[in-house]
């Protein structure tokens, strides 16, 4: 497997996914979003954000007027469905961790839709790393460091790639620009879906 270091210790590995893999994901995807559907969350001060979220595994997390959180049910409280076995491998490959996932984080990017730049922290534990994967269309992700500020390189992310935080880049800044909307064929209505793994308690 192809694998890229970033000089922070972000870890690409483009093309993870063959095509097949990436249309059996979404399969799995979908099924985990017929049981928990995606909702658009709010931050804390009630502004809108751009990206459409749901979770599978023990925890999702949940952003609304009451902050940030991970909680173990869906804000229409049935429970996260579980992981999908295809994903639980893939971190069982690259996140080098003894411990399972306890949260896969689904974001969804219709056109226009971005992510700001920020540290993934609420985790009780930094020792696993988060492990991400995009499918659709393309992304363009930001990569920074665990301080504010400072200088910050862009690479534009396929669907099939999986990027690994851990180590040094565990809580270093990371966001999406923007996406190009209908760049890939994988999902037919277009949009960006982004997986990320990670350890919770
Ligand atoms: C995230 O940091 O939560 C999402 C990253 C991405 O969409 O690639
Ligand atoms: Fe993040």
């Amino acid at each position: 497997m192809n694998e890229v270091i970033d000089r922070r210790g972000f870890r690409i590995f483009p093309g993870y996914f063959d095509s097949e893999s990436q249309i059996a994901l979404v399969e799995d995807l979908r099924e985990v979003l017929r049981q928990a559907p995606l909702v658009q969350p709010v931050t804390p001060r009630g502004q809108k954000m751009s990206v459409r979220m749901s979770a599978a595994g023990r925890f999702g997390w949940i952003s609304d007027r009451k902050g940030y959180r991970y909680e173990e049910r869906h804000p229409s409280r049935v429970p996260w469905p579980p992981i999908p076995d295809r994903v639980l491998a893939l971190w069982g490959d690259v996140a080098g961790c003894p411990r399972d996932p306890e949260c896969c984080l689904i974001n969804w990017y219709g056109e226009g839709a971005r992510m700001g730049l920020h540290q993934d922290r609420d985790e009780a534990d930094f020792t696993c790393p988060v492990v991400s994967v995009s499918l659709g269309d393309e992304g363009l992700f930001r990569m920074g460091n665990v301080e504010r500020g400072g200088k910050t390189e862009s690479i534009w992310l396929r669907s099939g790639d999986v990027v690994v935080m851990g180590g040094a880049a565990r809580l270093a800044h990371h966001g999406v620009d923007r996406i190009r909307f209908g760049s890939s064929s994988l999902l037919p209505n277009g949009g960006r879906i982004n997986l990320t793994l990670r350890v919770v308690t």
